[in-house]
């Protein structure tokens, strides 16, 4: 584990720290570089509130020490969108409504798009088991659910679409 400064690119950015080893991830986040969209809720692992993606993977940020990361990237709720559009993922939320307080949306969110680089087209089973370790206290497990389920059909149309043009300039 690293001891000395700790440098990692956060959504794009590179950027380096001087903090005590065991500082977790989510407290840099937060104070640091007042990234917000990972919230604290358990702060032990247990709600995924705070999830990132660290590379492609998504990471408990209130578990994970900083040393753990020299080098790595880490992507937050807020280096999802591009050119101000929203991430797929996050239009899919935003259109099934699914949110009621929104705490837990940040780890929902997160955890889908991971689950999504992964596994394109995941069946139901493989979805509940991507959220599994995600607490909503709302209940609003249903609506968050069909999301997903939306984002995954917006993700394959987006892909599909370049093909169908490029076939369709193809015919003579
Ligand atoms: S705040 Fe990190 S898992 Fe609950
Ligand atoms: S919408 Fe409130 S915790 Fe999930």
């Amino acid at each position: 584990m690293a001891r000395g400064p700790v440098t990692l690119t956060i959504n794009g950015e590179k950027q380096t720290f001087a903090v005590a080893p065991e500082t977790p991830l989510l407290f840099i986040l937060r104070n640091d570089c007042a990234l917000n969209g990972p919230k604290f809720g358990c702060g032990l692992g247990e709600c995924g509130a705070c999830s990132v993606l660290v590379d492609d993977r998504c990471v408990r940020a209130c578990t994970i020490k900083i040393s753990a990361l020299d080098g790595r990237t880490v992507t937050t709720l807020e280096g999802l969108a591009s050119d101000s559009e929203p991430h797929p993922v996050q239009r899919a939320f935003t259109e099934m409504q699914a949110a009621q307080c929104g705490y837990c949306l940040n780890g929902m969110i997160i955890a889908t798009v991971a689950l999504l680089r992964k596994n394109p087209a995941p069946g139901e089973a493989e979805i509940r088991a991507a959220l599994r370790g995600h607490l909503c206290r709302c209940g609003t497990h249903m609506e968050i659910l069909a999301a997903v389920r939306r984002a995954r059909d917006l993700l394959v149309a987006e892909r599909q679409l370049p093909r169908q043009e490029q076939e369709r300039s193809a015919i003579p």
